[in-house]
């Protein structure tokens, strides 16, 4: 959960390193630090502070314009604790090479005495210092800083993207993957090597896949792929479509105020091509097993939601079972799977470590996997049967949102279009259901417009202590991202519940005051009436009620924020978005630090 860059071309490196290292910040920002090659055979310039990177670019200012190759990183914490002398590069001895790193080296310590014991010595805590000795020493034995990458790669374990500099090759960076992201982007007489295609798009759209266990060396004019045996490998290009101004603010005060507001927009572009006159189209499902015996849904955070929220739609229309679990959770277990079961991962990052070691446990017990994922050529779908998706365009802020209404309606296209080949809904159903969901994208834009009191009213209550949020069917997993997104951004208190579960304890959480954020149902819900009785319990015994309801129902709460009338299922789409302004306001009033709020980080690439 570290981002890191590489460059090496004709332009001044410092600024290109700085520019790569802006746009992947998300990735961690306790502290970062760039390593620039000067001249042949002198220490390399390394500079790196605590912090957020400004910190670093203070001190920089303008200098090293000479140095045309150069690497940096922000660091997300693991070893060792966010300090000057923790954050990355880290350099040999000589200070000629530096090496910055994402991931977790666990067998560490043991380098580590090995290391010391012929004499190097540490400056840092980490983790990752001890490859930074580790291949000095095989550099001094070969002279080829590609050879002793792979070399090295053989005696760690765990997982880790690499990449290093050393001054004897002034205008080389090598890198390295395993388990970690690495994506190389290729301009016109220069190089970048990156964590995710934002840290480049502005310069260039052709980009190459590194795959497992891979080393890449980049000067300007060249870019060689091996395994680690050396043999020359021929990596998968792609073409970048999104635009670098997607991944700019684009005048909002936080990308994830930016984010929210283009959710019209993404939701549009997910279903951009899945209707025609005659049902739903899904052709990359096309391989997979559509009669299932039953689904499993493995994802994390707010992903995990959205595999929650998508189990409804996918039993009550396709009508296969469905489990949902947490990837971090599954993956420790002994589950019962066999080849009819379809496993499917969500993932905005597409590679959340959790999520997947769980596609990989999955695997290997013969189910058939499906991922939804954001970022094309990542690692999860790179390892998944087939693939869908969601086209939501880069998600900068650490707490996702575009993301989560994206996973939404593609996981609700496949269970439209698994229902369609099984025959479990009919033509008219289909398309009604399509008709509710091409909607969507003007019913957002509509809940977006009418904002302003809601962000208004969630300022008054910015001292409150904690918040809860309840829902029943549908409405209890969008509570419980409701509470998550809160909890992440406001540093408060926050719990969703299951409003049937009110009675069997949580009601005891109420005082003369307590906000609770109810989440009504349509009101032709079976469940209408029971939510009405749940905001009645909580009213009795003080609580402050903010409910989210659609224009025909009638509801008796301190403050009513209306959202348009939709399809019960589909109804999260909608319901959730006032859930993100709310946990956005909050944190603005209470002064936090909205797109990168203390201790997350956007990707999670460690255990
Ligand atoms: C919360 C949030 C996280 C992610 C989770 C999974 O706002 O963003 O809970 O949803 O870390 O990340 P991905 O979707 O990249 O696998």
């Amino acid at each position: 959960m570290c981002g890191i860059v590489g460059y090496t071309g004709p332009n001044p490196a410092l600024q290109k390193v700085l520019e790569g290292l802006k746009r992947l910040e998300y990735r961690g920002y306790d502290s970062a630090g760039v390593a620039l090659t000067l001249s042949k055979g002198q220490p390399l310039f390394v500079a790196k502070k605590a912090g957020k990177l400004n910190n670093l670019e203070n001190e920089l200012a303008a200098k090293h314009e000479s140095a045309h190759s150069g690497i940096g990183h922000t660091r997300w914490a693991t070893h060792g604790g966010p300090t000057d002398e923790n954050a990355h590069p880290h350099i040999s001895n000589d200070g000629k090479l530096a090496v910055i790193h994402n991931g977790i080296i666990e067998n560490y310590l043991e380098l580590r005495k090995e290391l010391e014991s012929r004499g190097h010595k540490f400056a840092s805590e980490t983790d990752t210092e001890s490859v930074a000795h580790l291949l000095s020493e095989h550099f001094k034995n070969t002279g080829d800083l590609a050879a002793a990458m792979r070399e090295i790669c053989q005696k760690l374990r765990g997982s880790f993207t690499l990449l290093a500099v050393h001054s004897d090759a002034p205008e080389t960076i090598v890198g390295a993957r395993r388990n970690s992201p690495l994506v190389v982007g290729v301009g016109a007489g220069e190089h970048f090597l990156a964590s995710d295609v934002s840290a480049f798009i502005s310069h260039t759209k052709q980009a190459l896949e590194l795959g497992q266990d891979q080393v890449v060396e980049v000067t300007p004019d060249a870019v060689v792929v091996t395994d680690l045996t050396g043999q020359v490998v021929q990596p998968k290009s792609f073409e970048i479509t999104w635009d670098a101004k997607a991944a700019e603010r684009g005048g909002f005060t936080h990308f994830m105020l930016k984010e929210i507001f283009e959710q019209p927009k993404a939701i549009s572009d997910t279903l951009t091509g899945r209707f025609t006159e005659s049902g739903v189209k899904c052709e990359e499902l096309k391989s997979i097993n559509l009669n299932a015996k039953r689904i499993l849904i493995l994802a994390c955070g707010t992903a995990y939601h959205a595999g929650l929220i998508a189990k409804y739609a996918i039993e009550e229309w396709a009508k296969t079972p469905v489990d949902v679990e947490l990837a971090s959770e599954f993956r420790y277990r002994k589950p019962v799977l066999t080849n009819d079961t379809l496993v499917i991962t969500i993932s905005q990052s597409g590679e959340t470590m959790d999520t997947l070691m769980a596609l990989r446990h999955a695997k290997e017990l013969g189910a058939q996997t499906l991922s939804v994922c954001n970022t094309i050529g990542s690692t999860i779908p790179r390892e998944s049967d087939a693939v869908v998706y969601t086209h939501a365009g880069p998600e900068i802020a650490v707490a996702s949102t575009k993301a989560l209404l994206t996973q939404i309606i593609a996981l609700q296209v496949i269970a439209l279009y698994i229902s369609q080949e099984k025959k479990t809904l009919s033509t008219h159903e289909i398309s009604k259901l399509r008709d509710a969901m091409l909607s969507l994208p003007n019913q957002v834009e509509e809940i977006l417009e009418t904002v302003e009191p809601l962000r208004e009213m969630t300022r008054g209550f910015k001292d409150s202590t904690s918040v809860l949020f309840l829902g029943r069917h549908v409405g209890f997993p969008a509570a419980l991202e409701g509470a998550l997104k809160l909890k992440e951004l406001a540093y408060m208190h926050a719990e969703g519940f299951a409003g049937g579960e009110l009675k069997h304890g949580p009601i005891a959480l109420i005082e003369a005051g307590t906000p609770v954020i109810a989440i009504m149902p349509p009101v032709t819900s079976e469940i209408s009436e029971k939510m009405r009785s749940n905001i009645q319990e909580v009213k009795a015994r003080g609580a402050n009620v903010i409910a989210i309801c659609d224009a025909n129902t009638e509801v008796d709460a301190s403050h009513v924020i209306r959202i348009p009338s939709t399809h019960e299922l589909l109804q999260p789409a909608l319901s959730i978005v006032p859930l993100q302004v709310f946990a956005y306001e909050m944190a603005v009033a209470r002064g936090n630090d909205v797109d990168q709020p203390r201790n997350l980080a956007k990707s999670v690439t460690v255990e």
